[in-house]
């Protein structure tokens, strides 16, 4: 069933959250364009997408997101200058980012939920599969995910989503997938999905973690869907439909990832995720770990 289906090019990025965890850091920056290290959080997905050979990236904003849409364009005044200085590292890393993927922009208009936002994307994606990448997951890029994700979509057909083994007194903050496991260790079938169940109803400890590959079918289901838990229309309530019926668009599969993801869009998890990057990273690497060592000590000591 699955020879028929186009590669997977395109990628979907809703970014058109208020950011108020980071409240006043976001009263004007988009909390996608805050920094790890020295990369705005948004890279590391748009990578992580070309990485896995999604050459188009469509970006879901809204207001207040001009500073995304320039930082994926070239800047050309800040690029004449760092020529001028013969500073040739320092442009390369400039034009990385507006290198990196076919960027196109759509503005939702109104906040009424992800579901509502990945419909948004129906006439850019047509009708291929396409994955969607949420901006607060940032999955560490060595610790690949959306690869294997794009060969079971391949394999399979139908819809792929990622999941990870949560506290069950965590699951209440995600979707929450019942699976059945299959022939591969890491891929399940999906048979039933809630969005953020309350404590005592989760089926299951996995969640969802925010990459999706998805069948266009979808957009048909979300165009259907009602709002459901915060009043928002939700990817979950849909991708529960494709889950009961595969007569709509096909099977819905999970990866269950084990490797590490930090969700950005939480303060301590942002600072982890900053720490363990710059710990692996040649250039600030040894001299930040010698660093952390000597102040984890100190305050060892001082308990
Ligand atoms: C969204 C989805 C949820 C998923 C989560 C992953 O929720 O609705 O199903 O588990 O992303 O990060 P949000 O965190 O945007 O409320």
């Amino acid at each position: 069933m699955t020879q028929s289906h186009p590669r997977i090019s395109k990628a979907v990025i809703p970014a058109a959250g208020l950011g108020t965890r980071f409240l006043p850091a976001t009263k004007a920056t988009p909390k996608e364009m805050l920094p790890v290290v020295d990369k705005p959080a948004i890279q590391y997905v748009v990578e992580e997408a070309v990485g896995a050979g999604l050459t188009d990236v469509l970006m879901i904003t809204g207001r207040n997101k001009r500073p995304l849409e320039d930082h994926f364009d070239r800047n050309y005044e800040l690029e004449e200058a760092l020529v001028r200085k013969g500073d040739q590292e320092r442009l390369a890393k400039v034009q990385e980012s507006s290198d990196l993927a076919t960027m196109h922009y759509v503005r939702q208009g109104d906040p009424r939920g992800l579901g509502h936002a990945v419909l948004c994307a129906a006439p850019h994606v047509g009708s291929e599969p396409f994955a969607v990448l949420l901006g607060d997951d940032l999955i560490d890029p060595r610790d690949p995910l959306l690869c294997r994700m794009v060969e079971v979509q391949e394999r399979e057909g139908g819809s792929v989503i990622a999941l990870m083994e949560v506290d069950p007194a965590q699951i209440h903050l995600y979707g929450c997938a019942a699976v059945e496991p299959t022939g591969d260790a890491d891929v399940v079938q999906v048979t039933n999905l809630v969005e953020k169940p309350d404590p005592g109803d989760a089926p299951s400890s996995y969640a969802i973690i925010g990459r999706y590959v998805l069948d266009p079918a979808i957009f048909a289901v979300l165009r259907e869907t009602q709002p459901g838990r915060g009043g928002e229309i939700q990817l979950t309530d849909a991708l529960q439909k494709l889950a009961a019926d595969e007569s709509i668009g096909g099977p819905v599969h999970g990866v269950v990832f084990k490797g590490r993801r930090y969700d950005t869009g939480d303060r301590g998890d942002y600072l982890r995720a900053i720490v363990r990057l710059a710990c692996e990273r040649e250039d600030l690497g040894p001299e930040f770990r010698n660093w952390l060592r000597s102040y984890v000590t100190e305050e060892m000591q001082g308990l």
